[in-house]
């Protein structure tokens, strides 16, 4: 854990410099806007730790898999996202010095990240080794309203000197991921350009062929007014620049305003991309620095409208939910269906930058529940138009008459990982995406997806099942060998009760969805069942017995669903039980002796007891969160909201509040150690979820919305808002009770705690710790 970033309800603040937090810094600083991101690496030069991340959404590479010991059924490469080039760049030089804050005495650092106006701002004072000290200080962003463009404003005092100062705000494309298999670099230059203050470099990817045209222009400003300095272009491979030499006194600030834009081949046509891109730099150029951060911290206002989550009394959890949010929207805007969020989004090259399970299961309720549905259909659209891969992955892996099996790890629809436990294994994740249909039709409404685009990958999933579960002549069940639960401490399984449970919701859910589109559009229903050879009578009839015969592991005597066949014969010990040194267990252990013990990577029976809550009763609950919640050490990021969802829904406040600091605080506090690798992007959906669905207990039941609030005892009062069906409501909970605001025209009905409401078109309801007051 690390506690270096000041608490303060608007702004992530680091002061001081410590090379060793850098990488920590630099994700946790990192800026974006759903179409590029950008590491908090520094304009100037550095050569110290630093991990440089431009990252451009939807360009990736196919790195070559590399694997110690191949095994059929593994993909060829791993699609990742790349490094583009260095936008932000802006090399400084005093006399024959550069200036590298690794070489330098550094005082007066401040990083700033101001979540309200969705800026990064950083200021020191610096000691060169010649002793020139001199001040800087910086401000950047990736426009959200030009989102193809980012901003920079760059200022320099000499303090105690007067001296020769050379500026080369430049484009670097000799770039490389990090993460690269074979140490190979994946761009290669298609066309670059210097000029006077402005300069172009397009870059194409190897194998796939996309390309980005990076441009910027600049100028610089002495007290204020533009420097009349030449500004001499500057080309060398993969590189433009343009420099500025200027005499500098002592005392006087030199400005540079930067604007630069990153263009890809994916949104334009590729022989028009430079003059694309020439367009959006000039545009930008001419609305001025100052008058694209207003609108800048005018669009970010419009969204906190909107989705921010208000809390009083507590400020490093209110600090904690707004950075959540924020990063989530620099990630993924929804207007998009070819993109998707990748668990560390573009804060960082682990993970690839892919679409994972992590979408459907956690990202979904979020957009839900604060963007227009669109947003939500069109991460159902994306996982709906991979269908074919899917079903060609399955193809691939023996499963036959379009079943499919949705990749782990994806960028345009094929498999992309290469750890047989996982890739074979881990299919559970065709669970998820089935039931992010449901949960998107259950919340919206929206019944005609199912007949448009939901049935189709319904029955690929169900036919998938279908064949992956075989029929045990000694229990006289269908039972599911050789699989890895959620929980990726355990391999090779058999039996995972969360896998088992949710392939037998596909096959009933794929049932009613058949049912629903016949009786509500039968002509759709005959060009799916035409389109994917369904044969009515023996399939649904299979899928019928498999659910009748599912095999579900349990213990009687404990009152338990087992996590998988044997999980009691490991020795049973308690996470608490553990020394701490040796924890993250990942970090300290063995791999075999992880995979031998009780421990818990992240929910697994209860990430389906959240799924299917209603199907349980309260004491079924409780029975499986007292066994499995001391047994788990939540090192998947992803871990903790759930449980604090459900240690809500069981009354137990102070755990879920605990909870929910962990998820909320993961990445600030640098909780497992490895936010210096990128921030857990998917997860930060889960603290939100923890605080709505776990805090206020937000439900939909019947098309109508429910609440349970609680407030917990730390805080003095928390507010959000939530859209349902073209309502807007805003909920507010506090010590006198919990006021339910219908800030739309649209009428809605929900439930409060076990009270019916129907509220009107702008109207209110406050209920009371005593009771219903109005
Ligand atoms: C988790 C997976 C998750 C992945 C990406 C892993 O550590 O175990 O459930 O999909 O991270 O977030």
């Amino acid at each position: 854990m690390k506690h270096y970033i000041k608490v303060d309800e608007w702004n992530i603040i680091e002061e001081g410099f410590d090379p060793h937090l850098n990488k920590v810094s630099e994700s946790l600083f990192s800026i974006g806007n759903g179409r590029m991101g950008q590491r908090a690496n520094f304009e100037e030069a550095y050569s110290g730790e630093s991990l440089p991340g431009n990252y451009v959404a939807g360009v990736y590479y196919p790195d070559k898999t590399r694997v110690g010991w191949w095994k059929n059924g593994y993909p060829e490469y791993f699609a990742k996202v790349l490094n583009a080039a260095n936008w932000i760049g802006i090399d400084i030089r005093i006399n024959d010095e550069v200036l590298d804050l690794h070489n330098c005495t550094v005082r007066n650092f401040r990083r700033v990240l101001n979540m309200k106006a969705g800026y990064l701002e950083r200021s020191f004072t610096a000691t060169l080794p010649s002793g020139k000290q001199l001040q800087v200080h910086t401000q950047r962003f990736c426009s959200i309203v030009d989102d193809e463009a980012g901003a920079i404003r760059y200022a320099i005092t000499p303090i105690n000197f007067d001296g020769q100062l050379t500026i080369t705000p430049f484009i670097d494309g000799d770039v490389k991921n990090q993460d690269a298999n074979y140490d190979e670099k994946f761009w290669e230059e298609v066309q670059r350009e210097a000029m006077e203050g402005a300069a172009y470099l397009t870059m194409r990817t190897k194998k796939t062929g996309f390309e980005v045209c990076t441009g910027m222009r600049f100028q610089v400003y002495r007290d204020g007014l533009p420097s009349e300095s030449p500004m001499l272009p500057v080309e060398a491979e993969k590189y433009v620049a343009s420099r500025v030499v200027l005499s500098a006194r002592s005392g006087e600030e030199i400005m540079i305003l930067k604007y630069a834009a990153n263009l890809s081949s994916e949104n334009h046509a590729k022989d028009a991309l430079k003059s694309a891109c020439h367009q959006v730099v000039e545009q930008a150029f001419i609305k001025g620095f100052d008058q694209m951060l207003q609108e800048q911290a005018a669009a970010w206002a419009h969204k906190w409208e909107e989705s921010d989550i208000v809390i009083s009394g507590d400020a490093a959890a209110q600090q904690g939910i707004r950075f959540n949010i924020f990063q989530l929207h620099q990630t993924y805007t929804g207007e998009d269906a070819r993109l998707n969020i990748g668990p560390k989004g573009f804060t960082g090259e682990k993970y690839g930058g892919a679409a994972y399970w992590d979408t459907e299961a956690y990202c979904i309720p979020f957009y839900l529940a604060t963007a227009d549905p669109q947003v939500a259909r069109n991460l159902l659209l994306y996982r709906y138009r991979h269908l074919p891969k899917a079903i060609e992955n399955a193809a691939k892996l023996g499963f036959t008459h379009g079943a499919a099996l949705y990749p782990m790890v994806t960028m345009n629809g094929e498999e992309c990982h290469n750890e047989w436990e996982i890739t074979f294994e881990e299919i559970h994740r065709n669970g998820a995406i089935a039931f992010a249909i449901f949960n998107y039709i259950r919340y919206t409404g929206d019944a005609l997806y199912l007949a448009d685009h939901g049935l189709e990958v319904l029955i690929a999933v169900a036919r998938f099942w279908a064949q992956r579960v075989n029929w045990s002549q000694d229990r006289e069940r269908y039972v599911m060998l050789g699989v890895t639960g959620p929980n990726e401490y355990e391999n090779n399984v058999n039996n995972n009760w969360y896998t088992n449970t949710m392939a037998a919701w596909c096959l009933e859910y794929a049932l009613e969805a058949l049912e629903q589109v016949q009786r509500q559009a039968p002509d759709k229903y005959m060009e799916v069942i035409m389109r994917t050879y369904f044969r009515e009578q023996d399939e649904m009839a299979k899928w019928r017995h498999i659910i009748s015969h599912m095999y579900y592991p349990a213990d009687e005597t404990l009152g338990v669903f087992l996590q998988q066949d044997g999980y009691l014969d490991k020795e049973q010990v308690l996470a608490r039980d553990l020394d701490p040194a040796q924890r993250p267990l990942n970090q300290h252990w063995s791999w075999d002796r992880i995979l031998r013990s009780c421990f818990i990577k992240q929910a697994d029976v209860l990430q389906g007891l959240y799924f299917l809550e209603d199907r349980f009763d309260e004491e079924t609950l409780r029975r499986n969160f007292d066994f499995y919640e001391p047994r788990t050490v939540h090192e998947s990021s992803l871990s903790p909201c759930v449980h604090a969802i459900l240690a809500a829904k069981l009354g137990d406040e102070q755990r879920a509040y605990e909870f929910y600091l962990r998820t909320s605080r993961l990445d600030l506090d640098d909780y497992n150690n490895d936010t210096e690798d990128g921030l857990h992007i998917t997860s930060m959906a889960g603290t939100w979820m923890s605080v709505v669905e776990g805090f206020a207990g937000m439900r939909v039941r019947n098309g109508r919305l429910s609440f349970a609030p609680f407030l917990p005892a730390k805080w003095q009062s928390f507010a959000f808002k939530i859209r349902f069906r073209g309502a807007l409501l805003k909920i507010s909970v506090d010590k006198r009770g919990v006021q339910l605001v219908n800030r739309s025209d649209r009428e809605i009905n929900v439930t409060l705690y076990n009270g019916e409401f129907t509220l009107k078109g702008q109207s209110q309801v406050f209920v009371s710790s005593e009771g219903i007051k109005a």
